[in-house]
């Protein structure tokens, strides 16, 4: 008799809207139309090296679709570098003796950049991996979207609505902080969508004497309020430049004094990138002389129910990744194309980050409807 595939999965990096979609998605289509047996890890890479494990039954998945987070629950630990009684240490041999304990045919893991980066390194140690997008931040390569950001872009967009009713009462400038790491798609498409007068990305560095004119030019027309969009990983031209130096002074570092000293430094300027957007709206006050206030949208961003378009991205990567599996397809990422779905090589996914490419529709829309891009 044919041996029943066996399927392990986790959820790994930041909690994302749609994660316990995608859980069901996979779920259902492996116990039930494939009749495979299924079993999560707890807390992403950690639970797997520990060996935490969760029973995953039809009942387990029941009522799961709209549950914001993951019920596997999810860490950042890496499996090369995990912190394991105040020591780092590789957990990758004690995560491949896990996965044959438990009779494991294939290891799904549920995750953004890091998580691909992570499930390279057990494709390289000989494990059967198949991976499935998910971030709020859709700055995975290689997949037209991502679980999680459909849902995110509309929470900060119906903020940006809402922010829209002081400001404009007050004759304010609100600055609203989006998240999306290294990335703009979550600040440019809530930016769009809510109708931000200005909207500020990584991939195109500001100058706030640019975005100072901009909102003067609306007074002067008699629209004495505007709202900033600015992404997480924004930048001013000239931190942006310093930024840039310290990266090729780490990536042209010989020795291992001149990486520690370019890794510090980068340190040091990310640590002043935190007070950025206080920064911006103090120095908007200063040149329009319009009140300036601050939202910082965190993880609202990140919690609660799933779009419908969420819900169904994550079933049908779900569901895909199963017929993946069926077939014997290991080593890949579902990625979504249009409408299907396509399996993409993880090593062709992992280490890349899928930045807005600055001539993209969205940018170009922008401009066109004459919101300022800071440059
Ligand atoms: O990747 C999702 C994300 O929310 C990013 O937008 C943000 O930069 C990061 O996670 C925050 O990470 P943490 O959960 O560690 O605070």
């Amino acid at each position: 008799m044919e041996k029943t595939t066996r399927i392990g999965i986790l959820t790994a990096g930041g909690d994302s809207p749609g994660l316990n979609a995608a859980i069901r998605g996979v779920g259902k289509a492996a116990l039930g139309y494939y009749g495979m047996e299924f079993i999560g890890f707890r807390d992403g890479f950690r639970g797997l090296a520990e060996n935490r494990t969760m029973q995953l039954s039809k009942t387990t998945l029941a009522g799961i679709l709209t549950v914001g987070g993951t019920i596997l629950g999810t860490s950042r630990d890496k499996p090369h570098r995990m912190e394991i009684n105040g020591q780092v240490q590789d957990m990758t041999q004690a995560i491949v003796d896990t996965c044959k304990k438990n009779s494991l045919d294939v290891l799904v893991c549920l995750g953004g950049g890091g998580t691909q980066r992570n499930a390279l390194r057990l494709v390289k140690a000989g494990l059967p991996v198949v991976t499935l997008p998910k971030t709020i931040d859709n700055d995975v390569a290689m997949t037209d979207a991502t679980v999680g950001f459909d849902t995110a872009m509309g929470i900060a967009t119906e903020a940006i609505d809402r922010l829209h009713s002081t400001a404009h009462s007050h004759h304010r400038i609100v600055v609203v902080e989006i998240m999306g790491h290294r990335a703009g798609w979550l600040a440019l498409g809530a930016g769009i969508a809510g109708g931000a007068d200005v909207i500020l990305i990584p991939e195109i560095p500001y100058e706030v004497a640019s975005i100072a004119q901009a909102i003067r030019k609306r007074s002067r027309r008699g629209t004495n309020f505007s709202i900033v969009a600015v992404a997480e990983g924004a930048m001013s031209g000239v931190d942006w430049h310093a930024r840039e130096a310290a990266d090729q002074k780490r990536a042209a570092a010989q020795t291992e004094t001149d990486r520690q000293a370019a890794k510090l430094e980068l340190g040091t300027l990310d640590a002043r990138h935190a007070g950025n957007t206080m920064r911006l709206a103090r120095q908007l006050e200063e040149l329009t002389g319009l009140e300036s206030r601050v939202t910082i949208l965190g993880y609202v961003q990140r919690g609660g129910t799933p779009s419908p378009a969420d819900r169904l991205l994550a079933t049908r990567l779900g569901t895909a990744c199963t017929d993946l599996i069926d077939k014997g397809v290991f080593g890949v990422m579902v990625a979504a194309r249009g409408e299907g779905t396509e399996p993409v090589p993880i090593e062709e996914v992992a280490g890349k980050v899928k930045t807005v490419p600055l001539d993209h529709p969205w940018v170009e829309s922008a401009r066109r409807v004459e919101t300022c891009l800071g440059d």
